[in-house]
């Protein structure tokens, strides 16, 4: 019997509310840009007889579930924009995995693919990495389906077996992937993961071996005298397993020391746990401030899954899948995962840094509105130093200032003049500023900035 994860376990549960249901007869709808509508008299979603995603036609059928709210998400790859958090994880996971580096190849010794489309085929998805064909996670309660056979991908994991048919031992895996779930403060229907893998041939798993005099084969990975228990599955043998789990939980220690560097206090704990791709699995927590943390799970990879990925009975290898917003939260105290989505400058500012391992904290933003107001000057005698003119903002605004940025510079040739604007952007933390209030900080403003450095506002 497969013990389900938590994941699939919770949601199947749920009701499926489609978008506009409660209000589609008395709001007016923006037209879906993917044509899907809600009828409500038949209370029914209604597909086109395709979908165009991403320049790429995919017929509709009885499975076809997703919506464009979750479409719209295809081709984002927060992972991919310069100063989101998802973007600094994504850097550290990759400047840590570069650490590791292949003497032979002269190269490091895992690859990174972080760009592959999140489209997959339900063999991708499931029957390649042996989920059965009864297992709950393949139903339509828990994923997003184009049509019966192709699916947005449910974790990164749908991708190993072709990455090591492509001919890679070491890799990580980093993309979306998509769930039906409900949407609250930790869980939304799109998130990130990481999916990492390793393997070993006999000489890279035994390298003592050759030091064992006389018996070169001493060691094996595979006995024909092996079989399924607690700690491996038929065919590998205990040493083999025993060194395989071994390097996979050094590894991610190793991964979290470097991600929490005050990991000398960092409690962490490995938990038996059971999945379809491998055996043995576990779960990796730690814990943090009295709370425990399920942060990936991992285990010895399913020899039939290399089996899938063409490799006959010479490898034995690990993997495993993490979550990147679950950690992002921990690292940066992100209170709410809807946040990685927001286009909020108030969020975004705040990873604005090139150096990746920065550590910062996440100071909360108002759930007030912003509002913005830019000022262009002429510059007098001197120009005016950017930090200079953020000090006399706030010296005025106070806390009604979120944000002071530069977004203009240049000199005229036909006036012998430089000018500088400025976007200022106001917002309280406990209401809604009028524009009024507004406009009287903003003159404020100009005219200490005329008196104190002498320019003239455009
Ligand atoms: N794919 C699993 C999930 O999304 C996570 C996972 C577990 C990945 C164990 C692995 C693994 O590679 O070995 O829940």
């Amino acid at each position: 019997m497969i013990v389900l994860k938590r994941f699939y376990t919770r949601s199947i549960l749920r009701h499926i509310r489609y978008p506009y249901r409660t209000n589609a007869t008395t709001t007016q709808r923006k037209p879906d840009p993917f044509n899907i509508e809600y009828d409500p008299i038949k209370q029914a979603v209604i597909y086109p007889s395709e979908l165009i995603i991403q320049n790429k036609k995919y017929p509709t059928d009885s499975w076809t579930n997703v919506n464009g709210h979750i479409l719209s998400r295809i081709g984002q790859n927060l992972h991919q924009q310069k100063n989101h958090p998802l973007y600094h994880l994504t850097n550290r996971l990759r400047q840590h995995f570069y650490q590791y580096y292949d003497p032979r190849k002269l190269s490091p010794k895992f690859s990174i693919i972080d760009d592959l489309r999140p489209i997959v085929t339900t063999e991708q998805n499931f029957d390649s990495i042996c989920i059965p064909a009864d297992h709950v996670s393949r139903t339509k309660t828990m994923n997003y389906y184009i049509n019966k056979s192709t699916l947005l991908r449910a974790h990164t994991s749908a991708h190993q077996v072709d990455l090591i048919r492509s001919g890679l031992n070491a890799f990580l895996c980093i993309g979306d992937v998509y769930r039906r779930d409900s949407i609250d403060p930790t869980h939304y229907p799109v998130f990130h993961q990481c999916e990492g893998v390793q393997l070993f041939n006999k000489e890279e798993l035994f390298i003592e071996n050759r030091n064992v005099r006389g018996d070169k084969d001493y060691l094996q990975i595979f006995g024909s005298n092996e079989h399924r228990d607690a700690t491996k599955q038929e065919g590998h043998t205990l040493e083999a397993v025993k060194l395989v789990e071994a390097s996979l939980k050094k590894t991610i220690t190793d991964l979290f020391k470097n991600l929490f560097p005050n990991a000398a206090t960092l409690n962490s704990r490995w938990v038996d746990a059971t999945f379809p791709f491998t055996h043995p699995s576990w779960e990796y927590e730690i814990e943090i401030d009295g709370k425990w943390y399920e942060l990936l799970g991992c285990g010895i990879m399913e020899h039939s899954v290399l089996e899938n990925s063409g490799l006959s009975k010479d490898h034995i290898g690990w993997a495993f899948g993490l979550g990147l917003e679950r950690i992002a939260m921990i690292m940066y105290g992100i209170p709410d995962i809807r946040l990685f989505w927001s286009n909020d400058s108030g969020f975004l500012s705040q990873f604005a840094f090139d150096d990746s391992t920065r550590a910062v904290r996440y100071k909360p933003i108002s759930v007030y509105p912003q509002c913005i107001n830019d000022l262009s000057m002429w510059m007098g005698k001197t120009i005016i130093d950017p930090s200079d003119f953020h000090d006399l903002v706030r010296a005025i605004g106070g806390d009604l200032i979120e944000q002071v940025v530069l977004i203009d510079e240049f000199y005229s040739a036909k006036k012998q003049r430089h000018s500088q604007t400025y976007r200022i952007i106001y917002r309280s933390m406990d209401r809604t500023l009028t524009k009024e209030e507004i406009n009287m900080v903003h003159k404020d403003i100009e005219s200490h900035c005329k008196q104190q450095f002498g320019v003239e506002i455009r």
